[in-house]
């Protein structure tokens, strides 16, 4: 009896400092984790995450994402399918003849060899990512509910981009921010939202940068939505706006940029070297020339952080 007794003790005894013991290593693990504060119910950017689990990336280094662009047709989606890429980007407008229903197509082109439904269907088949770029409101909320109804077939992150403020040097007029968020947040819970400034740029001048106004206005827009929010902003543009967008990343850990340049700007790409050196680098993804890439991935600072500058 006695015996048997000291034996369950003992059990007992043994379960606690096991229990102890994984509580600790749980905690330091979590320590090691990045850790800022983020809001009940909302969640950072998993893209990383998801190309890491499938090994396709080998770090949590966003510059790694490569990009297909304007995969609006049937051969270039299909091509994008087939290549080295992890995220598909394209373009979604309503058609302009009829039947009146949201095709793969860039401005000023009204018509495609390809639908959204047609579209999604190929890349339901696929473990690479989306991102699909509205140019206007009227597609936004049809081409959710075709979302919705492939969502759980999908298996890659999906992203929806609109330029919903006005930015620097910006002349064409941005989606309607609050329609498109009411259409677009409560359909894409787990959806990364990419929420950008309409902006312009030209050779031979002074290009104004981002304002303290304009990351402002976008921060009070994104921050009571639970999704990850990754801001479109054009490179050309950057090496005027890094203390605005440094703010703007601090304000919340569902916040990541994506830097983008327009074919025809004159980019130096070492003007992306503060971003790349003081951002953590899961925070930035680049969707750049290739050229651009692998220049700026062979510059001396690309590898190095500012901590081991100093
Ligand atoms: C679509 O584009 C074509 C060619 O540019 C043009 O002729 C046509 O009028 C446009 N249709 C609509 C409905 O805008
Ligand atoms: C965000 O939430 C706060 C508090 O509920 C509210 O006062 C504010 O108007 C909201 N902002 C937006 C842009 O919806």
């Amino acid at each position: 009896m006695g015996l048997k007794k000291l034996g369950v003790r003992r059990f007992c005894v043994f379960a606690l400092v096991i229990a102890a013991v994984v509580t600790w290593i749980i905690c330091f693990i979590k320590s090691e984790a990045p850790s800022s504060v983020t809001a009940v119910g909302s969640m950072p950017d998993q893209t990383l995450d998801y190309f890491l689990k499938k090994g396709i990336i080998k770090v949590h280094d966003a510059a790694d994402i490569q990009w297909y662009h304007a995969a609006n047709s049937k051969h270039k989606i299909t091509e994008a399918l087939q290549d080295s890429t992890q995220m598909i980007e394209a373009d979604v407008l309503l058609r302009g003849r009829d039947p009146k229903e949201p095709i793969m197509a860039h401005p000023p082109d009204n018509d495609s060899d390809i639908t959204l439904r047609d579209w999604l269907k190929m890349v339901v088949n696929s473990d690479k990512g989306i991102k699909l770029d509205f140019k206007s409101l009227e597609a936004v909320e049809e081409s959710m509910a075709l979302l919705d109804k492939v969502r759980y077939q999908l298996k890659g992150p999906v992203w929806i981009n609109a330029d919903i403020l006005p930015g620097p040097g910006g002349m064409a007029t941005p989606l309607d921010a609050q329609g498109f968020l009411q259409a677009v947040a409560m359909k894409a819970e787990g959806d990364v939202l990419s929420l950008g400034w309409t902006t312009g740029w030209s050779p031979n001048i002074d290009n104004p940068g981002y304002s303290w106004e304009m990351v402002q206005q976008m921060e009070a827009m994104c921050k009571n939505l639970t999704q990850p929010v990754t801001f479109p902003v054009r490179a050309a543009l950057l090496s005027q706006s890094f203390v605005q967008f440094q703010w703007l990343l601090q304000q919340s850990d569902r916040y990541t940029l994506t830097i983008w340049t327009g074919q025809s700007d004159v980019l130096n790409v070492e003007h992306l070297l503060p971003y790349r050196q003081s951002v953590s680098k899961s925070r930035i993804y680049y969707d750049l020339l290739e050229n651009q890439i692998s220049k700026f991935k062979s510059l001396p600072g690309y590898t190095m952080s500012q901590l081991e500058q100093s």
